[in-house]
């Protein structure tokens, strides 16, 4: 279908009632009472997602980015359309937002498939938005523009400034040990999160963002901006011109997304110490676009790259530091040494050409930093593999105090998200040296949820004890810190070693040797293996089909009958 001209306006996909004539003037005296002439109808007619949702406080600005959108879009000769899209508010999701990222990306791209568009918006930022997005943008192959709602401003509590969710964690965690009562706790939960939208330090929304710019998809400078400002308001309306000058141009994710822009989206990701979760998205994302990416290149690209980004939870700063100081563009000259400058952009554009005429980082600020005088140490990033990790797992070092990172000690098991109740138990004996395991955390167990953060036993955080080593197959928010392997693979619930620890077993951690490992001998490990009974699955629904499709996070967490799939398109 490569041969469709690129401009179709409403005609585009007609619904199928046996006549295309009758078709296209049944659709034009649908939408009559709309109001549009019929040379607006004819296109570039330019979708815009509205993923608005009062379950999703971080889009809360939407409604007036899409007007910004439409008038970018009107302003450069579309019609803007604004059509609902799924949305995904990370707190409110039970039992995870992951377990609808692959749901929402299904929805968006026969949302972009079915409907008449020559090109679309895809609002997105909230943490697993804008990966399904790109998901459902690269499968739709449609001329796509993505677009952050940007990240909120800060707070601050008796003076401190304070932001989400990297300080949640911190001052929550003060309240466990007892440092902060329920009265401060409460005053502190209202200062947290003080304007729309996404967290605003460098969890998994902001690390999404500089993906989605540095991969091209969405415009030049869109990433750093916050929801509120007026910044924000004119890359919307820059974002509503590009995707009408996309649709002309036919300039779909195909035509420019290769390995050298996930290449260039790992160093980024690196040198903003951003979110372990953008590992499980990119390998996903990359997989729809048929790029092969395998943890390793992740551990081999990051171990080039130092910390260049000040920002928490690696660092102490936030989204609006970054931004003041030159946001993504800034960032990507200073690694320009190290990027593939041919990599292509949704603006026809290669990423050199992009910041050719980009400043390099000023001496008024200390956001972004440069190669001379990194923040921190190359390998922000590092991939395990061992033992108990066969296929993989990750962990970030740089938001570690790295005290731990070698460790060898014995486990006490939790039996999934669920149980760490019994880490509060004041009988548990449980010392600094133990490993906490979780099982049941994985894709096909529970949907893969933010739980591999597991909460020091409270015994100990009441003396003091802020980190330990923490091992499962769940994720971990962006926004969190500590010694904490996740997407251990293949995960407990498919069979995996993880599944078979046992409290008292011997596990060693070994970060600089990239190892992960369980010290019981395999006569003992193939006597647990012949007795492993798997949790069940879910019995119906959505959580059903799930389950039984889903890939290990080692691949991206994708449903298999999705990823790696030839492109479609639409017919005509
Ligand atoms: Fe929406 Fe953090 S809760 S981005």
């Amino acid at each position: 279908m490569g041969d469709e001209p690129n401009i179709q306006g409403i005609d585009r996909g007609l619904t199928s009632y046996g006549d295309p004539g009758f078709s296209s003037y049944l659709r034009r005296a649908s939408i009559a009472s709309s109001g549009y002439r019929a040379e607006e109808l004819d296109g570039p007619l330019i979708g815009i997602a509205d993923t608005s949702s009062d379950y999703n406080a971080c889009h809360k600005q939407v409604p007036e980015i899409i007007e910004a959108v439409k008038r970018g879009v009107l302003a450069a000769g579309g019609t803007p359309m604004v059509f609902p899209s799924m949305s995904l508010g990370e707190p409110y999701l039970n039992p995870t937002a992951m377990l609808f990222r692959n749901l929402m990306a299904m929805e968006t791209e026969e949302l972009i498939r079915a409907q008449p568009m020559d090109a679309v918006v895809l609002i997105g930022g909230c943490d697993k938005t804008l990966p399904a997005q790109l998901m459902a943008a690269i499968s739709a192959d449609r001329p796509a523009v993505l677009l952050p709602v940007g990240s909120m401003i800060t707070g601050s509590w008796r003076g401190e400034r304070l932001g989400a969710c990297t300080d949640c964690r911190r001052m929550w965690g003060k309240h466990r040990s007892g440092e902060l009562d329920e009265e401060e706790i409460c005053d502190v939960r209202d200062q947290l999160v003080p304007t729309p939208g996404t967290c605003m330090v460098m969890g998994t929304a902001s690390t999404m963002a500089c993906i989605t710019e540095v991969l091209g998809m969405g415009v030049v400078g869109s990433a750093s901006p916050q929801s509120v400002t007026g910044d924000r308001g004119r890359v919307a309306v820059e974002t509503g011109r590009r995707a009408v000058q996309a649709a002309h141009d036919g300039r779909r994710p195909s035509s420019f997304l290769t390995r050298a822009s996930f290449e260039n989206a790992i160093r980024v990701l690196a040198a903003i110490g951003g979110s372990t979760n953008a590992i499980v998205h990119l390998l996903a994302v990359a997989r729809r676009a048929g790029v092969d990416l395998q943890l390793t290149d992740f551990s081999r690209l990051a171990a080039e790259v130092p910390l260049l980004v000040d920002c928490k939870p690696a660092g102490v700063g936030y989204m609006e530091d970054f931004h003041r100081a030159g946001g993504l563009p800034t960032l990507l000259k200073v690694l320009e040494p190290l990027l593939d400058l041919d990599a292509g952009r949704i603006e026809g554009v290669t990423v050199g050409e992009s910041i050719a005429d980009v400043a390099p980082p000023q001496d008024w600020q200390t956001t972004i930093r440069t190669l001379e005088d990194p923040l921190g140490p190359k390998g922000t990033l590092a991939v395990l593999r061992g033992s108990l990790a066969p296929d993989g797992a990750v962990i970030k070092p740089a938001a570690t105090s790295g005290e731990l990172l070698t460790h060898r000690g014995p486990a006490i098991v939790v039996d999934g998200p669920h149980d760490t109740g019994k880490l509060d138990d004041p009988s548990l004996d449980v010392t600094v040296d133990h490993v906490l395991v979780m099982k049941n955390g994985g894709p096909i167990a529970a949907g893969m949820p933010e739980a591999g953060y597991i909460p020091i036993p409270r015994k100990l955080a009441q003396q003091g004890v802020t980190d330990m080593v923490r091992i499962s197959d769940a994720r971990m928010s962006g926004t969190a810190y500590g010694t904490v392997i996740l997407h251990v693979s293949p995960e407990s619930a498919s069979g995996g070693p993880l599944g078979l620890v046992r409290d008292g077993d011997i596990v060693e951690l070994d970060v600089p040797n990239g190892r992960l490992d369980l010290l019981v001998d395999e006569e003992e490990l193939a006597r647990r293996r012949a007795e492993f009974v798997p949790p069940p699955l879910p019995e119906r629904g959505w959580a059903r089909l799930y389950a039984e499709h889903v890939e290990p996070a080692h691949l991206g967490a994708d449903l298999d009958f999705l990823s790696g799939m030839p492109r479609t398109e639409p017919s005509a």
